[in-house]
């Protein structure tokens, strides 16, 4: 009966955040919600362009990029320029969102919701940047970056971030929640190399801290 109801408030939660991004994609949301930001503006830029960089010398063949909330997809087709013969990149969005500029350089773009959504394939490198992650709400962003690890191949790496507020909220960590969520995954996945950064931010008066994580797959 508890484990059903769980589940129900899980669905009613993604439900809620689907519902939301969809609207702020096309262009319908109130809060600042961008779309269209290049690699340059990506909380972890560095670290995703050095790994991109290590994993193209490091094997031979083609390096599968997934974008888990892809937008108007100018990223991906950037991180897409580092090397156009070797790099695959495939882009997930909830909308039609990926600019036709954009949409020529990218292998492959998929539309659906990232926690739902069966691959049949894995990747060497996923990052999402504002996309899912930080739309779902605190009770699903363990199953999404769980979801995300499993669909990394083994050597793969993970970039996300999620949101964190000061002020108790039933939607987003507190900043306090947020590292103990992280400290809970650390001990539950010792095999995974974790690390985290705490970014804080002010929009409209409101403070808040973007968590960025980085996971790599042993
Ligand atoms: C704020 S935009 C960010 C776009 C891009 N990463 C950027 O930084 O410019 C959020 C993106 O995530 C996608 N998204 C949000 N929730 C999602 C979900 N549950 N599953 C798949 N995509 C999702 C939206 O469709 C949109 O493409």
């Amino acid at each position: 009966m508890k484990r059903k109801l769980s589940v129900q408030k899980h669905r009613q939660s993604l439900s809620k955040a689907i519902k939301w991004a969809r609207n702020h994609d096309v262009g319908k949301g109130d809060n600042p919600y961008n779309l269209d930001r290049s690699l340059s503006e990506a909380p972890f830029k560095n670290s995703l362009t050095i790994a991109i960089g290590k994993k193209i010398r490091a094997k031979n063949g083609t390096v599968s990029v997934f974008d888990k909330g892809a937008g108007a997809g100018r990223m991906l087709s950037e991180v897409k320029q580092f090397n156009p013969e070797r790099i695959h990149a495939t882009a997930l969005t909830l909308s039609k969102t990926v600019k036709a500029e954009n949409l020529a350089k990218i292998d492959r773009v998929k539309q659906g919701i990232g926690l739902r959504l069966k691959h049949g394939t894995k990747f060497d490198m996923i990052y999402d940047c504002f996309g899912e992650d930080y739309v779902l709400s605190k009770s699903l962003i363990g199953k999404s970056i769980a979801n995300s690890i499993s669909h990394l191949k083994a050597g793969g790496v993970l970039f996300t971030v999620i949101p964190a507020v000061y002020k108790p909220s039933t939607h987003n960590f507190t900043v306090e929640e947020a590292k103990r969520f992280l400290s809970k995954f650390r001990k539950k996945r010792p095999n995974l190399k974790i690390t985290a950064r705490y970014l804080k931010k002010r929009i409209d008066f409101v403070e808040y801290v973007d968590v960025v994580i980085r996971i790599q797959k042993p």
